[in-house]
């Protein structure tokens, strides 16, 4: 018996490219696309974060969430709903969110730490680092830049998370021995979380680091 898949092909076309239209077929027929659409949330990596909350229970009423690569918008909207204080900043300009504080601009910046601490009025209880460089497809090139800008944020966690706050941090696999390395000497907990949400191809892993140790006032 012939089986019938209630997959939507996307037809080739001259103007589109074979990645783009495979990009395009994904798109159209993922579930969590279509989920974030009905919910109206701006991206399906809101699922990713609500998954993780769901189990470790990062986020809490009142908290500072300071929300590094926030564009479009979907871990923004997510922790809002949550009633958390959030600033999102991106290179891109992202709509407005309401409740949500968004400042464009480059997070490897100096400048920009002291306007996301302005934006937070304080430090954050919580980091969440989507930031995704943009991909070569080189596998080890992309590994490397990915790895470099989680070196980034956990360089910055001590000047914008108070002590005992979190991080969430994107990172792909393979760059997890070094990034969790360097977030073992300045976190008390360390562990690495794979939501359902995100795509089975992906190499993408999040590195949950909780419980940031104070700096010692001699340090520095
Ligand atoms: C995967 S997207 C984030 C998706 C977002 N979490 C959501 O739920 O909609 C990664 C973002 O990182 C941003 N980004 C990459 N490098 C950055 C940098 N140096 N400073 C600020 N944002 C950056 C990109 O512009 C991109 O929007």
């Amino acid at each position: 018996m012939a089986h019938r898949t209630n997959k939507t092909k996307v037809r080739a076309s001259r103007q589109r490219s074979a990645g783009s239209s495979r990009w395009l077929q994904r798109q159209v027929n993922d579930p969590y696309v279509q989920r974030a659409k009905k919910d109206g949330y701006r991206s399906r990596a809101a699922y990713k974060l609500l998954e993780i909350d769901a189990k470790h229970h990062l986020m809490k009423r009142g908290y500072r969430v300071l929300d590094l690569g926030s564009a479009p918008g979907g871990w923004a909207q997510v922790a809002a709903s949550k009633g958390c204080r959030v600033v999102g900043v991106d290179l891109l300009k992202i709509e407005p969110i309401p409740d949500v504080t968004l400042i464009q601009a480059d997070i490897e910046q100096e400048a920009t730490v002291g306007r996301m601490l302005e934006a937070l009025g304080g430090s954050a209880d919580l980091v969440l680092s989507d930031l995704a460089p943009s991909a070569t497809g080189q596998r080890a090139v992309d590994r490397l830049r990915s790895e470099a800008m989680g070196e980034i944020v956990l360089d910055l966690a001590p000047s914008i998370l108070r002590p005992g706050g979190d991080l969430l941090l994107k990172m792909l696999r393979g760059a997890d021995a070094a990034l969790g390395d360097m977030a073992r000497s300045i976190f008390r907990s360390i562990r690495l979380v794979r939501p359902d949400a995100t795509r089975r191809e992906s190499s993408e892993i999040y590195l949950l680091a909780r419980d940031l140790k104070a700096t010692d006032p001699g340090d520095g």
